[in-house]
């Protein structure tokens, strides 16, 4: 069975969320949804959001699942807002406590912060199966942007999170704590191990000059032209690449609130004696 799938780009993170379902008035999954962060103010804003809200209420959806393809670096997630306005169990992947590990040191957390996932409602194991209304899904472990990254198949669509990008930008960068391009390449090989016509929706896409946003790509496309991991292209080959690539980004925008944030499963930090939640800067530590 193959699910309708609706995109909504974020130009300012460069993010795709996704809402994916059988028909109007069945059962939904939400991917990966943004809350709108100013880091000039400190505000948060729910535009993105409200914009999924009310497709989902259009299409008279049952959000089921709300997931997560990973901790995300370049964006707070809205996934507690959504849930308290539509419903459904936010989900991610299973070693998120590895993620959760590394950045309550990097940021000092409350000793109570708990690194084993508990803030969210629901962790994947590979290959555990669940269901969306009805269609079939499935978690698929594809660590190496982060040791905690998953992909969730829903029918013949595919939501890749941080592995392959659009054919001509490649793929996801590795150099975050924990994250491993050999790993990464293996993850990408299982994705593109699918039937050829595969339906492949990306978590980002960052248009070169002179192309639209786009982001659905297929298993064929990417075999054939990934400028990354193309057919042929092997791990000592990709690692290199990868590895030249990545010495020369500089850190998203946004890492420090949103991992902050998204460790938690999208929750800001508690909030101190005045009311007020704040973020973290860790000097000279990152
Ligand atoms: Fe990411």
């Amino acid at each position: 069975m193959n699910p309708t799938v609706k995109a909504f780009f974020d130009p300012a993170t460069w993010t795709v969320s996704y809402v994916v379902y059988e028909k109007p008035g069945t059962s939904a999954a939400i991917v990966d949804p943004v809350l709108d962060y100013d880091p000039k103010s400190g505000r948060t804003r729910t535009e993105s959001a409200d914009q999924l809200i009310a497709f989902v209420r259009e299409h008279d959806l049952r959000v089921e699942w709300i997931l997560e393809t990973h901790a995300h670096a370049d964006h707070l997630s809205a996934a507690p807002y959504l849930r308290q306005q539509l419903g459904g169990k936010v989900a991610i992947g299973g070693d998120i406590g590895v993620v959760q590990d590394v950045f309550k040191r990097v940021f000092h957390l409350e000793p109570e912060f708990r690194t084993d996932g508990a803030q969210f409602d629901h962790l994947f194991q590979d290959g555990e199966t669940f269901a969306i209304g009805p269609l079939q899904a499935r978690a698929i472990a594809t660590p190496g942007h982060t040791p905690a990254c998953m992909a969730y198949q829903v029918g013949d669509a595919v939501f890749v999170g941080d592995t392959l990008f659009m054919p001509d930008v490649g793929t996801a960068r590795c150099d975050f704590p924990g994250g491993s391009a050999p790993t990464l390449y293996r993850s990408i090989q299982k994705l593109l191990s699918l039937p050829p016509h595969t339906r492949l929706f990306m978590c980002h896409d960052y248009p070169p000059a002179g192309r639209e946003p786009a982001w659905e790509s297929t298993v064929a496309a990417q075999r054939a032209g990934n400028v990354h991991v193309r057919d042929g292209v092997t791990e000592a080959d990709f690692v290199a690449l990868r590895t030249r690539r990545d010495a020369t980004l500089e850190m998203p925008v946004l890492i420090l609130p949103s991992v902050q944030v998204n460790i938690r499963a999208g929750e800001l930090p508690p909030p101190e004696a005045n009311g007020v939640s704040y973020l973290k800067i860790p000097v000279n530590a990152l």
